[in-house]
């Protein structure tokens, strides 16, 4: 079969080109221009043919059968997809290289094999003896998982339509090769044309597809996020390799709600969720100076989780400001606002703040528990009564003028706090009669640490 000629499409102003070039000659922009098929192209972007008009129907007339899900019987998975996988779809698992993305997956075809599904495991990265390696430390039905070690593209389409099977992982998109294309694996335009032509294979057959994706530094999905409009739901893999504590959430989803967030951790038989990590970052929480427990929202369910500082002298100029898990500028509005608004100033000294566990709180409710952890750090006090049985929890977003903001699902935070026993939970005002409502960042410090205070070594 010949090798149909392929077209280099300019990303920026469409201008096409049959070579590639560096530079656009259309634009004047550096490294737009994008291979593709022609004939993928013509069919989307041609002039409008002659055709008959169909008549739209009303959306009460429209029938829509409930399609059955394919429960992957991973519960976090299953939640995050929005009640398992449809029939059919494609789903893209994007995530940093040993986050868990093979781990994840293997596992929900092994579960999914168990239960009598027709499953397939293309493995493009790895040989199959080491997806077999893989698969022996993570039991359940995983053994029982078809595997295919290959990069070519016609190849697994074909074994595709062959098999028919209900689920396929393709592990991973950017190391399938369409041969069609002169491309190097990975690259924007192969990347993109290995999507489709999955894409259609998985519509034409009902089998579920979901694509493993390796996100870049920059933090997009196989470059610069090219297949988010053409799957039916992304799925972001996150949390840093070292750590125990992976989260997995949805950036868009077609079938379901993109709220939702599951927890994971890595142990030595593989991914294990957790179901009720509130109560492991309560347990594990220390009593001690910068040490405080935040009512965060992880998606829609409210999480407790554990914020520490440590506030030291410093010998540089400028001091060190070293956050994990929170934002780096956030910390800064939050040491601005304690230093003018609070009388608590740090000017001098090292600032660490860390969530422990690895998690990631990137909300604005996540301010109060920053700003108490470091204020009780620097004055060398625990917060909340020391006597008391439980610490207390808190939330809450800083304005700039030192008050205390609400944020969303205030109620939902104090009774997760409440379910642990934690009291009181400092809150803004409005979160409900189960919470201390604050007005001001002054008013919480007075709350949170009573008394005269002792300064840090
Ligand atoms: P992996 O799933 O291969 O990550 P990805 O496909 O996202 O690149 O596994 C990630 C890491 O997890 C790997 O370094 C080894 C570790 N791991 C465990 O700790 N326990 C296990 O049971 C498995 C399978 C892996
Ligand atoms: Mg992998």
């Amino acid at each position: 079969m010949p090798r149909p000629a392929t077209v280099h499409v300019c990303s920026a102003c469409g201008h096409t080109e049959g070579k590639w070039h560096g530079q656009c000659p259309g634009c004047g922009e550096w490294n737009t221009l994008v291979e593709e098929r022609p004939a993928a192209r013509d069919s989307g972007r041609g002039p409008a043919r002659a055709g008959r008009a169909a008549r739209p129907v009303p959306l009460a007339e429209v029938r829509a059968p409930r399609v059955a899900r394919l429960w992957t019987g991973i519960g976090e998975l299953d939640r995050v997809l929005g009640g398992g996988l449809v029939p059919g779809s494609l789903v893209l698992l994007g995530g940093s290289p040993g986050i868990g993305k093979s781990t994840l997956t293997t596992m929900a075809l092994g579960r999914l094999a168990g239960a009598g599904r027709r499953t397939l495991y293309v493995s493009g990265e790895e040989s199959a003896a080491q997806v077999r390696l893989r698969a022996e430390r993570l039991g359940d039905g995983t053994m029982d998982v078809p595997v295919l070690a290959e990069t070519d593209l016609d190849t697994v389409l074909s074994t595709l339509e062959h098999e028919r099977p209900d689920v396929c992982v393709i592990d991973s998109v950017q190391t399938l090769h369409a041969p069609e294309l002169a491309g190097a694996p990975g690259s924007v335009g192969q990347v993109r044309e290995v999507a489709d032509r999955v894409a259609r294979v998985a519509k034409a057959r009902d089998v579920a597809v979901v694509l493993v994706g390796h996100v870049t530094k920059e933090g997009s999905l196989a470059g610069p996020r090219v297949l988010e409009h053409l799957v039916d739901a992304v799925l972001q893999f996150e949390g840093e390799r070292e750590r125990t504590y992976r989260t997995l959430r949805a950036l868009k989803n077609r079938f379901g709600a993109t709220a939702d967030a599951g927890v994971f951790e890595m142990r030595g038989d593989g991914l294990v969720e957790v179901a009720d990590a509130s109560a492991r970052f309560v347990e594990s929480a220390t009593r001690e100076p910068g040490s405080v427990v935040l009512a965060a929202m992880e998606g829609t369910r409210p999480l407790l989780v554990e914020v520490q500082a440590l506030v030291s002298p410093s010998e540089l100029v400028p001091p060190r400001r070293v956050v994990s898990g929170i934002d780096r500028n956030r910390l800064a509005l939050v040491l601005a606002v304690l230093a003018r608004h609070a009388g608590v100033g740090v000017g001098s000294a090292d600032v660490f703040v860390n969530v422990v566990g690895g998690m990631r709180v990137d909300e604005p409710g996540a301010d109060l528990a920053v700003a108490l952890a470091v204020a009780g750090a620097a004055r060398g006090r625990g917060i909340g009564d020391p006597a008391a049985a439980a610490p207390p929890a808190c939330f809450g977003e800083l304005g700039l003028t030192g008050e205390l903001r609400p944020v969303a699902h205030g109620e939902r935070r104090v009774a997760e706090a409440a379910r642990f026993g934690l009291n009181p939970v400092l809150a803004p005002e409005g979160a409900g009669p189960k919470a201390r409502g604050l007005g001001s960042l002054r008013d919480a410090l007075r709350a949170a640490l009573p008394g005269p205070s002792r300064a840090a070594a």
